[in-house]
């Protein structure tokens, strides 16, 4: 009986050294000191052992006893101080190293210059107007003096929702909205985005985006339209830009003009990006068409207006030097950064 009482102290010991977590830890106690554990099981047997012995391998047993919990103890203490420094470890923080700066987000091109080209006719007492993207097609043709099989429907290759609803191809609409909805003295622009069923290259793109002006009142002249869009190149492109008017055609305006300025790069000289001509298109103006007022209300015999369209992304490629319009929709971070 002592040997075997031997024998599971020193089987005990040695696999105490080979535990490594706490599960296994208490699976032993269970297996060597529990009821049913193996010191449990020999010290049944004292029963047959002469009287004389009892008390010395019951003492030997309390022994091993003690012996074996003061080594799980142990064991245990040193698996949770080791678990803890691999713990703290882990998770230690180094305070020395730089921080990660935040990305800022910045204003889009078109977004910086549609705000600087607004401040211009805010400050020249105009109001801001907006209008829907899915337009009807009587205010987006029939109303502006385009009506069904009009040939300057052909030039607006069209995003038609059904019959009578469209995706807008300018924000003119939005002068018939305007009108119908106040009488003059009337003085907006409407910026907005307009949508035409172009194939994508350098100088075109199907969602593009324009800026319409208007003003409706008593007496309003050409001498007004000059005056008012003089001032405005100006203020865009620099004081020694000049603007010159050349006669055009649009169905909404009667006369009507395409508008040049003299190009901001080489203040007329004449260069690559104007094709040598000194000179730029930028908008399209006009006086409105009688037809126009009426449709709207308003009697061309007692109001005039005019008014002007502008290509924002036009403008918006001019004023940084890009030269392909595509960059201005991919959003590519590398691009936009520039700005
Ligand atoms: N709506 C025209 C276009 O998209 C631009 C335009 C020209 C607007 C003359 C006007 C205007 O208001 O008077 O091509």
């Amino acid at each position: 009986m002592k040997n075997k009482l031997e024998q599971i102290r020193k089987e005990a010991m040695e696999a105490l050294g080979g535990l490594h977590d706490l599960g296994q830890l208490e699976e032993f106690r269970v297996k060597k000191l529990g009821k049913k554990g193996e010191l449990t099981q020999v010290l049944r047997g004292m029963g047959s052992l002469p009287p004389e012995e009892r008390p010395i391998i019951g003492q030997l047993a309390n022994e091993i006893r003690n012996e074996l919990e003061e080594g799980l103890r142990k064991r245990t203490a040193a698996l949770k101080q080791a678990a803890m420094e691999k713990q703290l470890e882990a998770e230690t923080i180094d305070v020395t190293i730089p921080g990660k700066r935040p990305v800022l987000g910045k204003l889009h091109p078109i977004t910086k210059v549609l705000n600087e080209l607004t401040e211009i006719f805010l400050g020249m007492g105009f109001d801001i107007a907006e209008g829907p993207e899915v337009e009807w097609d009587s205010y987006n043709f029939e109303a502006l003096n385009i009506p069904k099989n009009h040939p300057a429907r052909d030039v607006q290759d069209t995003f038609y929702i059904n019959e009578n609803m469209l995706l807008r191809t300018h924000t003119s609409p939005v002068q018939i909205r305007t009108m119908l909805r106040q009488k003059p003295p009337i003085k907006i622009i409407c910026p907005g985005r307009v949508y035409r069923s172009d194939a994508v290259d350098a100088t075109h793109s199907p969602i593009f985006h324009q800026i319409e002006g208007l003003v409706v009142d008593r007496n309003i002249t050409m001498g007004d339209l000059k005056g008012v869009l003089d001032v405005f190149a100006k203020k865009v492109f620099g004081p020694g830009t000049r603007t010159k008017f050349r006669p055009h055609h649009f169905p909404f305006t009667e006369p009507s003009a395409e508008v040049d300025v003299t190009c901001a790069i080489c203040h007329g000289e004449g260069c690559r990006i104007c094709s040598h001509t000194g000179w730029i298109e930028i908008l399209g103006a006009g006086m409105v068409h009688p037809k126009v007022l009426q449709y709207c209300g308003i009697d061309p015999e007692v109001y005039s207006g005019f008014a002007f369209g502008m290509g924002l992304d036009r403008i918006t490629n001019l004023k940084y030097g890009i030269d392909d319009i595509r960059l201005l929709f991919e959003n590519d971070i590398r691009f936009l950064k520039q700005f």
